[in-house]
């Protein structure tokens, strides 16, 4: 079997998971190339891989004999410099995965999903990696069981203490964005759309504890219609200055299912009326990214289609934010 050659572009943090993905997958996954100014970084990665490092991926275009080789890219930048990479990518028809979120600004949300709809031979996915994390999915799966009654909320709170995000560019407004709000709790904005379909916004509170910076804590409600036209609430909650908690709680009519990140693969089931909560232990699983990356490969090799978030799905979680950010409640973030 052709193994699907990759070229990741931006080699930070977040790439040594993409990276770890490739390698679970390595009978049909190739990481060829590897592009980052910085050099160096991409050098090291490269080296490991096999992989040959350049320092934009108008080098990689520029390579011919590398290019023509290279199915797709997995782009891991900030987000403010993707999109005359996802335009070079579309027109040398390589499929696109691209980290979250969707763009820094609304303007290039909306263009990015306007090219990824006129060219849809390509596929071009957004990274949320969480629809592939185990405990989710098989949540997502016990509630459209239907033995559960309707799906009332979604509660997720995605916070850690991290004061080093001050002067990180994920809280650079002209960089990410904003703060946490579109950089962490945009997951949680996808996440409730892959349980419960689009968002709308009803009310946000934003908290910017750092002169000049995005949000540092975000607290978010939102409501999505189900197939029967009733309501079901999301309330999302994220922060870089709180104590630790990647929690998510889904509550239907009859039971409601706990998944805390900190135990992975175990989700917690209390059914409404019954004492006591019932372990649901799900056994080794691969990882989210492991997950994401295979259907992204399935869906370019064969066209199978799986849970992969599209650029529209990204544009949806993008406008929430948007209105979120539009909708602050305090003096100092407004
Ligand atoms: N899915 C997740 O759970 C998750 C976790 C962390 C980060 N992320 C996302 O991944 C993206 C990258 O985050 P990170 O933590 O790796 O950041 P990072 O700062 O560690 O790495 C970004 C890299 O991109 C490089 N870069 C900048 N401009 C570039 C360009 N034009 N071409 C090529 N490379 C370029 C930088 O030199 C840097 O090495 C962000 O959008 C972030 O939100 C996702």
């Amino acid at each position: 079997m052709k193994q699907t050659s990759i070229c990741l572009i931006g080699a930070g943090g977040i790439a040594a998971a993409h990276i770890d993905a490739a390698n679970f997958l390595s009978s049909s996954v190739k990481i060829t190339a590897i592009a980052d100014p910085n050099l160096e970084v991409a050098q090291k990665l490269a080296t490991n891989l096999d992989a040959k490092a350049y320092t934009n991926f108008e080098e990689v275009l520029a390579d011919s004999a590398i290019a023509s080789t290279i199915d797709a890219v997995i782009i891991c930048t900030p987000p403010s410099v993707r999109l005359p990479i996802v335009e070079a990518a579309i027109k040398n028809k390589m499929h696109v995965l691209m980290e979250k979120p969707i763009a820094s600004t609304l303007e290039d949300a909306e263009k990015l999903t306007q090219l990824a709809a006129q060219n849809p031979q390509i596929t071009c996915a957004i990274a949320y990696c969480h629809r592939f994390e185990s405990g989710i999915t098989h949540i997502k799966k016990l509630v459209e069981s239907g033995d559960f009654g309707r799906l009332v909320r979604v509660e997720n709170t995605f916070a850690a203490p991290a004061p080093q995000m001050k002067d990180h560019w994920m809280s650079d407004p002209k960089v990410s964005g904003g703060g946490s709000l579109i950089d962490t709790a945009c997951h949680s904005l996808d996440m409730f759309q892959y349980l419960a379909g689009t968002p709308e916004l009803v009310g946000a509170v934003l908290f910017n504890g750092w002169e000049g910076r995005g949000e540092s804590n975000a607290t978010v409600l939102v409501a999505a219609t189900d197939k029967s036209e009733l309501p079901v609430a999301g309330t999302i909650n994220s922060g870089w200055n709180e104590a630790m908690r990647f929690q998510v709680n889904v509550v239907t009519e009859k039971a409601s299912f706990a998944y805390d990140y900190c135990k992975p693969n175990i989700v917690s089931k209390q059914t409404a009326g019954v004492e006591g909560i019932e372990e649901i232990n799900l056994g080794d699983q691969p990882g989210r990214f492991g997950g994401q990356l295979k259907a992204f490969v399935e869906k370019i090799t064969n066209g199978t289609e799986s849970d992969l978030a599209t650029f529209a799905d990204g544009l949806n979680v993008a406008n929430v934010i948007a209105d979120a950010q539009g909708h602050t409640q305090c003096e100092c973030c407004s």
